[in-house]
């Protein structure tokens, strides 16, 4: 079976919604772990307005810390980190940041709820970007949120997604990572929307999974789109993850959860799930809130 590449989002999406403040060893000391633990792909953190997501506000201190320098320095790995405009980029670049991911959203009201405009001027900002990230030769990954459905305006027409999808990959993203930020997709959603891209053209190793888990649906639809034929997934160690604008949603799924899934169906991930366990019950810990992977709680006490 092919194996599939994890994108573990959990110092990023994991903590950008953790209302106390984290100390900023604790994110340094995941980040470590999480690579210790085999994670190839870690995005490290976010450099946004720190009024509207103040957990990250500690995003220069991150990137600037030694280990998170030779992480990034590294040509094996792949260390993105999420700017939403030209600002982000700037800080990203004066710290040596190979790899940026934009953000767009399908659906107008989140797009206005996360990061102030319209989805049309959030793609031209993500443009913008993309234009000197290219010139730095930086990396660029996309993300589109509300694939499914908005907290706001209800179910997403698959063609918005289309046309996010296509802008995004013009603009020279090397993957747009889909986001079901409600959680609320069932594989059957999945399967429509990812055949709906395939046969509209979109080159399926283009395409990654980021499904949040509200409805405990984020296993199933990762399977779903391996068997379509998607091999990158994101996911957040011990379930963690929410975004501050998308209200009621959950975590992202859990890396533990996902590692065990594709293991038990002889996947490689590369990832060792019995480090990724310890890390899971670690941070879920230091955070003191409940450990939402179910694999990561079963293997734990065994
Ligand atoms: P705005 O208020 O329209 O922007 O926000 P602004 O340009 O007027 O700036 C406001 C302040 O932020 C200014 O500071 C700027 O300097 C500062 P002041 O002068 O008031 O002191 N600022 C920045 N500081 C650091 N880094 C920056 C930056 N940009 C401006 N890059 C803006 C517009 C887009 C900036 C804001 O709304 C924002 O940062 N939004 C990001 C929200 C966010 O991070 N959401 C979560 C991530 S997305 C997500 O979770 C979804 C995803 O996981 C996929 C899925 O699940 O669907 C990816
Ligand atoms: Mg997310």
């Amino acid at each position: 079976m092919s194996a599939v590449r994890i994108v573990e989002v959990g110092p990023r999406d994991g903590l950008q919604n953790v209302k106390p403040t984290i100390p900023t060893s604790t994110k340094l000391a995941l980040i470590r772990k999480l690579h210790a633990a085999g994670l190839q792909t870690v995005e490290i953190t976010s450099v946004v307005s720190p009024q509207a997501v103040p957990q990250l506000a500690d995003c220069k201190t991150i990137l600037a810390d030694s280990t998170v320098q030779s992480l990034i320095a590294d040509p094996s790995l792949r260390t993105p980190v999420l700017i939403p405009n030209l600002k982000g980029l700037d800080i990203a670049l004066s710290n040596k940041v190979r790899e940026v991911a934009v953000f767009v959203s399908a659906a107008e009201g989140f797009s206005r709820a996360n990061i102030r405009c319209s989805v049309q001027e959030g793609i031209d900002r993500a443009r913008q970007v993309a234009e000197k990230a290219r010139a730095h030769g930086v990396a660029l990954r996309g993300y589109i949120s509300c694939i499914f459905a908005c907290p706001f305006d209800g179910s997403t027409p698959h063609a918005a997604v289309l046309d996010c999808t296509r802008q995004l990959l013009d603009m020279g993203c090397y993957e747009v990572s889909l986001g079901d930020t409600v959680g609320v997709g069932v594989p059957a959603d999945t399967e429509k929307l990812v055949r709906y891209l395939v046969d509209a053209g979109i080159p399926v190793a283009q395409l990654a999974g980021h499904f949040h888990d509200t409805y405990g649906q984020a296993v199933a639809n990762v399977w779903a789109a391996y068997r379509l034929g998607m091999r990158a997934f994101d996911s957040s160690v011990g379930g963690l993850g929410g975004c501050p604008y998308a209200p009621g949603a959950k975590g992202n799924v859990a890396t533990e959860d996902l590692v065990y899934s594709l293991h038990q169906a002889g996947i490689p991930t590369g990832v060792k799930l019995p480090e990724l366990v310890k890390i899971g019950q670690w941070i879920t810990t230091e955070l003191a809130i409940p450990n939402s992977s179910r694999a990561g709680v079963a293997l734990f006490s065994e």
